[in-house]
Order: structure tokens, then C-alpha cells, then sequence
């Protein structure tokens, strides 16, 4: 795990966060290679359970497998759970390397503890919220959060088509959050939706099938980055 002070710095900057969701896990060294070797620097991890959202994908033991990889390059790894409870999950990502925890606030009642359980775990603290979400959902917990993330299509998979609601909406919640907490869209996201987001108020932008589906992954990651101005 990297300490909190240099990972709130890394999300500080506008970056493309590249979703392994679509990488191909036969040779995912390899994938995280091509991306961070573009320029990226927070790759990120989807699980799913299931229950919070029909597909079961992947959980600490892959973390744990890329930690080393991805810190060595002066990376780090964010975990965006969607899972039912995420607070008793909590501590199994921490323990392998995870430097940032996403939970869903319509995933559990005890939101703003859950987020005090991943920053006493030695991890930054994300919000997401759901496209059915209000943006005021996030508003009592931003004393305990350092990433807000806005679900730019309704999680479960990867490649579908960006929300078109979805600036208005970005917009609303960086009003809400003001102008210092890193806002991270996630979901349809390539070069125009990137760019759209980005005018909207968004400095993180996940793309899964855009760059891990792409001929040339490393290209298809720096046009996203050109696209919206990110490093
Ligand atoms: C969707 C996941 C996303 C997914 C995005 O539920 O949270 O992170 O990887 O995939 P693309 O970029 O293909 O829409
Ligand atoms: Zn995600």
C-alpha cells in the first residue's frame, strides 16, 4: 500500500483510470504493462458479488497478485466495490494492497461508518452513486470521503453506453462537493464521453472496454487522456 498522503496527490491530477474489468486476465501482467508504461497511474478494480449486482467478478486474491506490479511503478490500486456490506469486506482489501476503496452508498446503511473503516484502514475513501441516485446521497458524507464517484451507466458491466443524463448530473455534484474532491465518472467512457465529462466538473475518467478493447491499448488510453486533458 502506498501512504494516503501520495495517493490523495495521484487522484489530485486528472487522470484516465484504466478498469482491468476489461483486461484479458490470461495475461493481465502483461495489460497492466501496457497501461502504466501509457502513463496511467491509479488502475482500477471492479468486484462484484452478485447480490448487489448480478455478476460475481473478482476479489482480493487478483489485488493481491497485482499489488506489487502496479506499486513498484509508482501506481496505485482502486478497488470499487459492488457488494452488499461493504464495510465486512473492508479490511480483506486493505490487507492486500488496496490504496482506495469505493463503496456504493445504496449499498449499505451505514455509510458514513463504512467510509471511517476504510480511512482507519489506511485507505482513501470513495463514494459512488448509482444513475437512480441523487446527488444529495453523497452531502453527509464528505467529511469522511476523498474520492466522489458517479456511475455514468448502471453497474454490472462493462461496455455499455454512457447515461446521457449523465453531465447534468456530474455538474450538480461537483456543485454539491466543491471544487477540491476528486470526482471520478465511471461507465461509457472514451474520448467524446471523456471529454463531455470532463467539461461537466470530472478529473478521474475509468475506462474498461475503451482501452483493454481496443487493437492498440496504450493509443486508445492516450487519445481518452488527450481527449480530456489528463495525463
Ligand atoms: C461497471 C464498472 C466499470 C466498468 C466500465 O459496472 O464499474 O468500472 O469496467 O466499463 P466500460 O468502460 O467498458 O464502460
Ligand atoms: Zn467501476
Amino acid at each position: 500500500m502506498l501512504n494516503a498522503v501520495a495517493t490523495r496527490e495521484l487522484i489530485k491530477t486528472k487522470r484516465i483510470v484504466p478498469s482491468i474489468l476489461s483486461a484479458d486476465y490470461s495475461r493481465l501482467g502483461e495489460q497492466l504493462t501496457t497501461v502504466l508504461d501509457a502513463g496511467a497511474r491509479v488502475i482500477h478494480v471492479d468486484v462484484m458479488d452478485g447480490h448487489f449486482v448480478p455478476p460475481i467478478t473478482i476479489g482480493p486474491v487478483i489485488v493481491e497478485s497485482i499489488r506489487e506490479q502496479v506499486h513498484s511503478a509508482g501506481g496505485m490500486l482502486d478497488c470499487h466495490l459492488m457488494v452488499e456490506r461493504p464495510e465486512r469486506q473492508i479490511a480483506q482489501f486493505a490487507d492486500v494492497g488496496a490504496d482506495s476503496i469505493t463503496i456504493q452508498a445504496e449499498s449499505t446503511p451505514n455509510l458514513h461508518y463504512a467510509l471511517q473503516q476504510i480511512r482507519n484502514a489506511g485507505c482513501l475513501a470513495g463514494v459512488a452513486i448509482n444513475p437512480a441516485t441523487p446527488v444529495d446521497a453523497v452531502a453527509e458524507v464528505l467529511d469522511v470521503t476523498d474520492l466522489v464517484l458517479c456511475m455514468t451507466v448502471n453497474p454490472g458491466w462493462g461496455g455499455q453506453a454512457f447515461i446521457e443524463s449523465s453531465p447534468a448530473k456530474i455538474t450538480r455534484l461537483r456543485a454539491l462537493i466543491g471544487p477540491d474532491i476528486p470526482l471520478q465518472v465511471d461507465g461509457g467512457i472514451g474520448p467524446v464521453t471523456a471529454g463531455i465529462a470532463e467539461v461537466a466538473g470530472a478529473t478521474l475518467f475509468v475506462a474498461g472496454s475503451a482501452v483493454f478493447g481496443a487493437d492498440d491499448p496504450a493509443g486508445a488510453y492516450r487519445a481518452i487522456a488527450d481527449a480530456a486533458g489528463a495525463v
